[in-house]
């Protein structure tokens, strides 16, 4: 979602604004925009709708000299994607510039209270977003004589909702400010010598500093060329130590191949076997022996495990709440957070509340946490890709997966990591309430550690995904179909084919399929089934015969050799044998590979998609 990068020092900041916005493209954007000052007081503002690269082109074109400036990647919320809804955002008298991610909740009674000033001024608003309303606060309050600084934490402190902001004063060409109130998606500030950047997020920052500070919740900072000065609800001005990280730029590259996506997917036998190193041992038997900070104790006092998740994490939580009732052998619920955090549902300390967030900074899963803590006060565990994310701050553990950066919008390596985890949670958990025998937790394990090469194996049917592609790609419906374990990875295919290949797909349990569904097959609306052999495979053939019946052609995905399955069906794509708890491993490249080539022979734009964000920070 929105991308912030600024920058004050000795160089020109345009190209290095552009190139950090160019890093944050994997957030999802649908304009950008950037202003610069230059040491004559001087303002460069240029915005564009589309890629960076239209905002670079404008850039060469009508110059954008000084070395201080802010620059973003802009994904509507109010007001249509255009130049004039672009940020940056000016004040109507012109002094303060504004870039901003998350949104303002009352705009509407803020443009109201600011509205009789601009009549008075005879000036008005220059753009349909929320966001102008902040640099106006700003102005109004510097035109009473307050510093920047005080003008800046008024107008957070007036705004409702998530945000994260970083401004300039058109007066001071050597500074940049920044300003974060609650979850939305934060900003790092990165140390260089001489010089100081900031950014949502670490990737823009990598090229030119590991050293870095994470601003939090309420925090207001000035940025010079030597330093960051922070101030915290009503303390004193301080200078915060940097922290190094060791973000490797190299591992964000996308080396041969075509697209981010594609590399994450078979990155996925490695980013497991990273996520289970040392936490999968055998002898003596133990899940997470070491990195879960909480007790056995605390584990043996759960009677309900609650996972919650928004999207792909949603139904890595479907899976989770599987194994959980069934390694666990204790009562298991999923839950969408954006839905679970507006119920009152009766948890309590003895309910293990589960966060799944790749990112740790989906507003809506953050929201739940909140909910679960300020309401229940019930043991949270969050699941992320980030350590030192928001989520990992609110949890009261974390398992964090060892999956690299993941830059394709669509999730994938995220989603075994995440996985991983779930089964290792499952495991520790059955073992800590006594409900899991050692050597049945000996088997669990050592199935856990065949799953890379389950993944390893289901990376290379590429080839005949490509050629179902090929088959298929102009069809304008799918339908997937799954039972068990398999039905969240059958909701999991069908979001991956309508995000990246913008194709209308539902999942379904295959035992819902004639209760409404069934009406809608026909020649023209293939069904894909997921049917590895397993408790329901009969089931699911029956789910088949019934889509057959109705002349919808059928692609199944089933075990290597199942030659019954393949004679069955239009279309067969064979995965290796998996256990029945581990089909999700065998299956999930298949599926994402079929999203993938789908996606490919409708010529889309497979790692940025329309409309969708890699870091979902507004409700
Ligand atoms: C799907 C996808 C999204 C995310 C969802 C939650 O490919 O990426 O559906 O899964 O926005 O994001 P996290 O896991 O960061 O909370």
């Amino acid at each position: 979602m929105c991308g912030i990068v600024g920058y004050v020092g000795p160089r020109p900041a345009a190209e290095l604004l552009i190139t950090g916005l160019r890093r944050l493209e994997y957030r999802g954007y649908d304009s950008a925009g950037i202003a610069t000052l230059d040491d004559d007081c001087t303002l460069h503002r240029h915005r564009t709708v589309g890629e960076v690269d239209n905002l670079a082109r404008t850039v060469a074109v009508g110059g954008a000299p000084g070395s201080t400036g802010i620059a973003h990647t802009r994904w509507a919320t109010h007001g249509i994607p255009s130049d004039h809804n672009a940020h940056p955002h000016a004040s109507s008298a012109g002094d303060v510039i504004v870039v901003q991610n998350g949104i303002v909740e009352n705009y509407r009674e803020l443009r109201a209270e600011l509205q009789a000033f601009l009549d008075a001024e005879n000036r008005s608003w220059q753009s349909d977003t929320d966001t102008e309303v902040i640099p106006e606060l700003i102005s109004r309050q510097l035109a009473a004589g307050r510093s920047f600084e005080d003008s800046l934490a008024y107008a957070v402190g007036r705004l409702r909702g998530a945000n994260a902001i970083a401004a300039f004063h058109r007066r001071d060409p050597d500074r940049i400010y920044a300003a974060r109130k609650g979850s939305a998606g934060g900003i790092v500030v990165g140390y260089g010598e001489g010089e100081m950047f900031i950014a949502s997020d670490l990737p823009a920052l990598l090229p030119h500093t590991t050293s870095v500070h994470h601003l939090e919740d309420g925090d207001i900072a000035a940025i010079d060329r030597d330093g960051v000065s922070v101030r915290r609800s009503g303390e004193p001005a301080f200078k915060p130590t940097p922290r190094e990280v060791d973000l490797d730029p190299i591992a964000i590259a996308r080396g041969p191949y075509r697209h981010f996506m594609l590399k994450e997917i078979h990155e996925q036998p490695r980013a497991l076997s990273d996520t289970i190193r040392g936490r999968a041992r055998l002898n003596p038997p133990n899940a997470l022996p070491s990195d879960l900070n909480l007790s056995d104790a605390t584990l043996r006092e759960i009677e309900r495990v609650l996972v919650i998740g928004m999207g792909t994490s949603l139904h890595a939580a479907m899976i989770g709440r599987w194994w959980i009732e069934q390694i666990a052998g204790i009562p298991a619920d999923f839950d969408n957070a954006s839905e679970f955090r507006f119920r009152a549902p009766l948890l309590g300390p003895s309910t293990l509340v589960v966060a799944v967030t790749q990112s740790g900074e989906t507003i809506d899963t953050l929201g739940a946490m909140n909910h679960v803590r300020d309401r229940w006060g019930a043991p949270q565990v969050v699941i992320t890709n980030v350590d030192g994310s928001e989520a990992t701050r609110q949890a009261d553990a974390s398992i964090v997966m060892r999956c690299g950066p993941e830059v394709g919008v669509a999730s994938t390596k995220t989603f075994v990591g995440s996985l991983a985890a779930l089964y290792l949670l499952a495991c520790r958990i059955g073992r800590a309430q006594g409900r899991l025998s050692q050597d049945d937790l000996t088997v669990h394990l050592e199935q856990l550690l065949t799953a890379p090469s389950l993944l390893e194996r289901g990376v290379q049917r590429a080839e005949r995904c490509s050629e179902i592609a090929q088959l298929f790609g102009s069809a304008s419906n799918f339908l997937v179909l799954g039972r068990g374990i398999e039905y969240p990875l059958a909701m999991e295919a069908a979001l991956k084919c309508k995000e990246i290949s913008y194709v209308h797909a539902e999942g379904y349990a295959a035992g819902e399929m004639k209760h409404g569904p069934i009406a809608l097959l026909d020649h023209q609306f293939p069904v894909i089934a997921l049917a590895p052999r397993g408790p329901l495979f009969d089931k699911m053939t029956s789910a088949i015969q019934q889509v057959s019946a109705r002349r919808a052609p059928v692609i199944a995905i089933g075990d290597e050799g199942d030659d019954e399955l393949a004679e069955l069906v239009d279309h067969f794509i064979g995965v290796p044998p998996a256990p029945p708890l581990l089909t999700p491993f065998s299956l999930t490249p298949v599926v994402q590979l079929l999203a993938y080539h789908i996606a490919l022979a409708r010529g889309l734009d497979i790692d940025q998609p329309r409309n969708l964000a890699k870091t979902v920070t507004v409700e």
